[in-house]
């Protein structure tokens, strides 16, 4: 057997199963699964709860309801945290630091700190509950994250040490460096203004190079015939 005749099954499976995932596509972009495929439910509802637990970083939208102490967070941040992050956040070793840094993102040696890097404070709790401790993301509760972000933006001086967080404090809360992001794309030859977001080519595309197709790393209709 030839090693082409050999192959052509495996590229007749590999074929008749991209045309599946495409008739599978096209029936969920029409919302026809069910129908055409017998399998499948839909999500129940706390079953999407569970994947709905985004944050939004700048107004907080999503943060749930709960609320929790520095004093509290400082113990939970000492069991579960301090082995990377240090004991005040200072940092073990080469896991990254969570305090000081102000100031030094300019700098030859910038430091990414949650006081000096992070925009608002909404994000460090979305941030936290999604990933941290960074070997059992999500096993954090609600309260238990409050109190750790407590604890966390007490050791940044931004919260006092006998306070309590909830939602509404997180939203209040002034992150040092909120104003230190730019919108747009600060290189000087990038177009200033609103970025285009329709029909936006005013030429059409030209071919500038044939790399890919010389390498051949693209497929080229020209020499599958
Ligand atoms: C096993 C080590 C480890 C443990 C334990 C751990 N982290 Fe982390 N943490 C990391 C690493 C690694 C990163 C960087 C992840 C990345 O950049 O993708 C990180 C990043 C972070 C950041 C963002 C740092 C920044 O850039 O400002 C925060 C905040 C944070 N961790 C908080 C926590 C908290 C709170 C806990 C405890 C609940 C925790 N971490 C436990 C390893 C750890």
């Amino acid at each position: 057997m030839s090693r082409s005749s050999r192959r052509r099954p495996l590229v007749a499976i590999a074929a008749a199963l991209l045309s599946a995932a495409l008739v599978a596509g096209d029936a969920f972009a029409q919302d026809r699964a069910p129908q055409r495929f017998g399998f499948g439910r839909a999500a129940t509802a706390a079953e999407i709860k569970g994947w709905d637990i985004d944050v939004r970083a700048d107004d907080g939208l999503g943060l749930p309801p709960g609320k929790g102490t520095v004093a509290a967070g400082e113990k939970l941040y000492q069991e579960q945290c301090a082995s990377c992050h240090g004991e005040f956040g200072e940092g073990n070793g080469r896991w990254p630091e969570l305090i000081g840094g102000e100031k030094t993102l300019r700098s030859e040696d910038p430091r990414k700190t949650v006081a000096s890097f992070w925009p608002y404070a909404p994000g460090i709790f979305d941030y936290v509950r999604r990933t941290m401790p960074f070997a059992a993301p999500q096993s954090l509760s609600d309260d238990d994250t409050y109190s750790i972000v407590a604890y966390l933006l007490n050791i940044n001086d931004l919260l006092p040490a006998d306070a309590t967080l909830d939602a509404a404090a997180l939203k209040a809360i002034r992150m040092p460096n909120r104003d230190g992001f730019v919108q747009g794309d600060p290189r000087p030859d990038v177009p200033v203004g609103e970025p285009c977001m329709s029909k936006c080519r005013k030429e059409p595309p030209r071919i500038t190079s044939d790399l890919a197709q010389r390498l051949g790393v693209t497929p080229d209709n020209r020499r599958q015939k």
